[in-house]
């Protein structure tokens, strides 16, 4: 089976260096407009099969798509990354382009390719890449809800002083500073409510460093973040691959789902080899559909600008 990221970047490299020591396929082709990079860093991963152990064959392709065909999955990571005080959304004239032109070339060779989107403003390039191609909509996720939801948990560990893999928490709604919503309500440490060990105080501290956990990273940095990000995407091709149905926080297709329609934004998915199969409602109070409502005006205006480009 074989699997293809595009963008060869410290995001994408970093899926891939993922994908393939979890071994999730036979051949992985990391593929980006700049000469040699993918050649590059195709042979470096190859270098490290026989430290870690892994049998993918890694191989680079500069902007050739025919080496791609046959992918069942398509990670997009294309475009170009935040600068220290950059907003996400700032980057939709350039990465729009991009990114259409990445699924047009993607859907030539691998037809029947499930497309993961992690490029930026990535709820938005989601709508995009759903109807630039009219794709069935559960072969289009958009990987911004997992990473949320891990730098939610990373949060609540350091004030739980706990691990955070006892940790059950999830982020849904859009992908930005502003937009996105851990739902520290329904947040546990081993099914017990953390409500109940942290004052009111410590929570709304735990939502707003989770909010702007990439713009943290990016103003330390210098620019975009790409462990997390790298980890999320490859957990996400993982679910997909070995048909997990795991329950994750992912960008889709609304059609009336959480009070919204024709917009791609965060929701709690069952993941497995369709793509996303199913949308679990997790009965929104009164307080956070409000806060989801909003969040949706602001991924609609973010689409709108499409139609300007
Ligand atoms: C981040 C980018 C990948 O949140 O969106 O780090």
């Amino acid at each position: 089976m074989k699997i293809t990221v595009v963008g060869a970047g410290a995001v994408g490299a970093t899926v891939a260096d993922n994908i393939a020591r979890k071994e999730l396929c036979t051949d992985l082709v990391l593929l980006d407009i700049k000469e040699g990079l993918t050649e590059g860093k195709s042979q470096d991963m190859m270098q490290t099969a026989a430290l870690l152990g892994f049998d993918a064959r890694i191989t680079g392709s500069t902007n050739d798509y025919s080496k791609t065909a046959g992918s069942k999955v398509v990670v997009i990571t294309s475009g170009i990354p935040r600068k220290p005080g950059m907003t996400r959304e700032e980057l939709i004239g350039t990465n729009a382009g991009i990114v259409k032109g990445v699924c047009e070339n993607i859907l030539k060779y691998s037809p029947d390719a499930i497309i993961v989107v992690i490029s930026n403003p990535m709820d938005t390039m989601t709508y995009l890449s759903l109807n630039s191609t009219g794709l069935p909509k559960n072969r289009i996720i958009g990987m911004g809800g997992l990473l949320d939801s891990s730098r939610f948990k990373y949060q609540l560990s350091l004030r739980l002083n706990c691990n955070p893999t006892d940790l059950n928490a999830i982020v849904v709604g859009g992908h930005g500073d502003t937009t996105m919503i851990p739902l520290i309500r329904l947040a546990t440490w081993n099914s017990v409510p953390v409500t109940k060990f942290l004052t009111a105080e410590q929570q709304q501290q735990i939502v707003n460093d989770t909010m702007v956990g990439g713009a943290t990273l990016t103003k330390l940095i210098g620019t975009s973040a790409w462990y997390a990000p790298g980890a999320a995407g490859a957990t996400l091709v993982e679910a997909i691959v070995r048909d997990e149905k795991k329950l994750i926080s992912c960008c889709v297709a609304l059609d009336g789902e959480y009070g919204q329609k024709d917009i791609c934004m965060g929701v709690p998915v069952v993941i497995g080899k369709n793509g996303w199969e199913k949308i679990v409602d997790f009965g929104l109070n009164e307080e956070e559909q409000a806060a989801f409502n909003k969040s949706a005006d602001a991924v609609r205006n973010m689409n709108n600008v499409l139609k300007t480009l």
